[in-house]
């Protein structure tokens, strides 16, 4: 029983959290009443001791006292006696735990926020740099459109914005205290709610009882927001693991980010990009873990909570791993340009400017200038030049009215500087969008 029971193994990570809600317990308690002041004051400095001993590493912790709640009480009752035994007054370890897991939540977030953040500067940054750096845009990773590779990673900053937004969101709704819900009534004791609450940095209070021992949705929340983070940090690695590739050579990353082979003298492997990518199939798995251990639970507390904490404790130190990996390999890319720009103008990735181009001088409709496009892409797949390569005589045998005006929009330049709509990839607006960004997260 003991080795299935015992979470210390774990939620010993939540032993600041812990502390923190005892002492806001010890206060209110002694402020209504309840204990007096010595007793407060020898529960204080009783648990100050313990977590100076915790935190130097000087704690031995118990499997036969179950979990950190047990830990900490029965060390405190050890050294400073009665007083430690009157601290569980009007508490259970039901509404200590949901306020510890809370607590601990709340401070995962604003270090994953302060991360993003942090990768959001530096994907700014590179994006200001790059913002007339020519790459391919891709739709099935088929070449699509000429874009710029600032236009690329600023897509980043705004899936990465939306991230902190959501765990913003996931915040303010866990900001609620359960404290003093205590087993799953509430209690008689004369206690002051709004004190603890206040104390421990909560909005207020939760509202009901039962809800406040019985829920974990915020976890849920914070665990979803960490898998839609993590898939949006796991398509950028994809990209990067994709660019590094020789084929490719958009990108080189430097040793800092790669390894070399045991045998092969010549392999760049990008690991870190890697597991980046990998990282999110257990930040994943740790969402559908929760999920499912909640889905069958009959109100209120059942042990089966316990097992909210390993997957929260993952997620959150994965992510945060990936986040500074992620940063670190924004800093330190070195795009290739000349091999960006010679890609972006492979695949006849003007041939919708070419149709725009149609529509614009030539008044076509554009499903004929779709059509028109077509069979001069097909005249220069079948000669194996580009667009460009085609002499005016050449299109004019698919369309007569073609000018020599046709070539000013088939470079891959042209291309990007036309496409001022808001929100597109001209390099004017990537660059006014990459300094908003820069403005906004300094
Ligand atoms: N270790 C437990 C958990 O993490 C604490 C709450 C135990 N409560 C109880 N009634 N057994 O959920």
């Amino acid at each position: 029983m003991g080795a299935i029971n015992a979470s210390i193994g774990f939620d010993r990570k939540l032993w600041r959290q812990d502390i923190r809600g005892s002492l806001a317990h010890a206060a209110m308690l002694r402020h209504v009443g309840i204990l007096s002041d010595a007793e407060e004051k020898a529960i204080r400095e009783g648990l100050a001791a313990i977590g100076a001993r915790i935190e130097t590493g000087d704690f031995e912790f118990s499997d036969a006292l179950e979990d950190i709640h047990m830990n900490v009480e029965a060390r405190l009752t050890e050294a400073i006696g009665e007083a430690g035994k009157r601290l569980h007054t009007a508490r259970s370890r039901n509404d200590q735990v949901a306020t510890d897991i809370r607590l601990w939540v709340r401070d995962a977030i604003d270090g994953l926020d302060a991360q993003l953040a942090d990768c959001m500067r530096a994907l700014a940054d590179r994006a200001a740099e790059h913002a007339g750096t020519v790459m391919p845009g891709f739709t099935h990773l088929q070449p699509a459109q000429p874009t710029t590779l600032g236009h690329h990673l600023l897509a980043y900053v705004e899936m990465l914005s939306r991230d902190r937004g959501r765990l913003a969101d996931c915040r303010r709704r866990l900001n609620e205290s359960p404290l003093g819900a205590a087993a799953l009534c509430g209690t008689g004791f004369p206690i002051d709610r709004h004190m603890t609450a206040a104390a421990l940095g909560f909005d207020g209070p939760t509202r009901n009882s039962l809800d406040s021992v019985a829920s974990r949705d915020f976890a849920l929340e914070f665990l979803a927001a960490c898998a839609i983070c993590a898939t949006h940090l796991s398509r950028f690695a994809e990209e990067v693991t994709i660019w590094t590739s020789p084929f490719f050579g958009f990108v080189r990353l430097s040793d800092a980010f790669t390894t070399g082979s045991s045998i092969m003298p010549q392999k760049r492997n990008p690991d870190a990009a890697e597991l980046v990518r990998a990282k999110t199939g257990r930040i994943n798995g740790d969402l559908i873990g929760l999920l499912t251990v909640m889905k069958g639970l009959a109100l209120t507390y059942a042990k089966d909570m316990q097992e909210d904490k390993e997957g929260v404790f993952d997620a959150a130190e994965n992510l945060a791993l990936g986040l500074a990996a992620t940063a670190g390999m924004v800093r330190d890319l070195r795009p290739d340009a000349e091999r960006m720009k010679a890609a972006a103008g492979a695949g006849f990735s003007t041939a919708t400017d070419l149709a725009d181009w149609l529509v614009r001088e030539l008044r076509l409709p554009f499903r004929d200038a779709h059509h028109v496009t077509g069979r001069l892409v097909a005249m220069a797949e079948a000669k194996g030049v580009d667009l460009a390569a085609l002499s005016l005589d050449e299109m004019r045998t698919v369309e007569p009215r073609i000018t020599e005006g046709v070539f000013g929009v088939l470079t891959v330049e042209a291309s990007v500087a036309s496409r001022t709509s808001y929100g597109g990839t001209a390099p004017d607006n990537v660059r006014r969008m990459a300094a908003e960004w820069q403005e906004r997260l300094a």
